[in-house]
């Protein structure tokens, strides 16, 4: 029987692209651009399946325009917003993402952005790397200490609890906002909150691990960051649709917070040019998951539900 026929969008590990290479009759984005819809179009006509990154934007008017071949899109991603689900269903593909893999990485990358937001890592390196540093004293470069202090998780699910576990080993008080409690034994002593208003009030640290819906975007607003404690520090490694920018450039210029960590943005690639000038927002380009070993686990964790669909098996991540 001839091998399916898969595109892979994007340059992935090496591990990844081997063993896919040899299960399947496999087309490689060596390029490593973001496929365009106009090429997305076209594969739904040479490929029985997709593997793509959450680079490429299957709305609902790309979909509209596949042909019936395409069966599947296995994402190497465990964010979907890329993904119309309801279009991709309704024209009968089956629809799969990587959750569970990446959530140690995602994790401590939010951890490096809240030290590095709260202990000034931009200006501290900044000052060294140019050789302007050529004063000392106790009033330089004050931060916030992480230790002891109370951080607030908005999503609690597998990114949010390695965020927490992580957090625990600076013992900080745990609270939480979620759809729903979690049971005693994941929840570990966090508080939970019914209401992200209700955390949002004792939240001197905040992590946003929750998905892009249309339910959250711009989740924190003007009226959202007037509520934390004043000089609070925010983490986004989830999504950039979660954060109204120009609110958030309002809360730090009005001292509501005094510094934020972003991995992610509401314009990517790019970022938004207006953060550049401030010190005190720490950025990285959404490489939460930018892990060797994390990378691999992605990739197999797509081809184990790409294996799955076309051994007539239900994949394991199926949305
Ligand atoms: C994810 O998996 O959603 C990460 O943001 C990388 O795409």
């Amino acid at each position: 029987m001839s091998k399916p026929r898969l595109w892979i969008t994007r340059r992935l590990s090496d591990a990844t692209l081997a063993r896919a290479a040899r299960d399947y009759d496999v087309v490689i984005n060596h390029e490593d651009l973001p496929g365009t819809a106009e090429q997305l179009i076209a594969a739904s006509a040479d490929f029985d399946a997709i593997l793509p990154c959450h680079s490429e934007h299957f709305s609902a008017g790309v979909v509209a325009q596949f042909s019936d071949r395409l069966k599947i899109v296995a994402n190497h991603s465990v964010g979907v917003d890329h993904c119309d689900l309801p279009a991709l269903k309704g024209h009968g593909i089956v629809v799969t993402n990587t959750p569970d893999v990446l959530s140690d990485a995602t994790a401590e990358l939010a951890m490096l952005l809240m030290l590095g937001a709260a202990r000034n890592a931009v200006a501290g390196d900044r000052i060294v790397r140019s050789g302007a540093w050529d004063s000392w004293s106790p009033a330089f470069m004050v931060g916030k200490q992480v230790t002891d202090a109370r951080v607030g998780i908005i999503g609690m699910g597998r990114v949010g609890r390695a965020f927490a576990a992580k957090a625990r080993g600076f013992n900080m008080e745990i609270h939480y906002y979620n759809r729903s409690e979690l049971r005693a034994d994941q929840a570990k002593g966090a508080v939970y909150h019914d209401s992200v208003e209700s955390l949002l009030g004792v939240a001197d640290f905040l992590s946003l691990h929750c998905p892009a819906t249309p339910e959250t975007t711009n989740l924190m607003n003007t009226d959202r960051f007037a509520l934390l404690p004043a000089g609070a520090v925010m983490v986004n490694t989830a999504r950039g649709a979660l954060v109204d920018e120009a609110a958030l450039l309002n809360a730090l210029a009005q001292g509501q917070i005094s510094a934020a960590g972003l991995d992610c943005f509401q314009t990517e690639p790019g970022g938004n040019p207006a953060f550049a000038a401030h010190d005190n927002i720490f950025m990285l380009p959404h490489i939460g998951s930018a892990t060797r070993k994390t990378r691999d686990a992605m990739g197999f964790r797509a081809l184990d539900n790409l294996d799955a669909f076309f051994n007539g098996k239900t994949p394991g991540d199926l949305l």
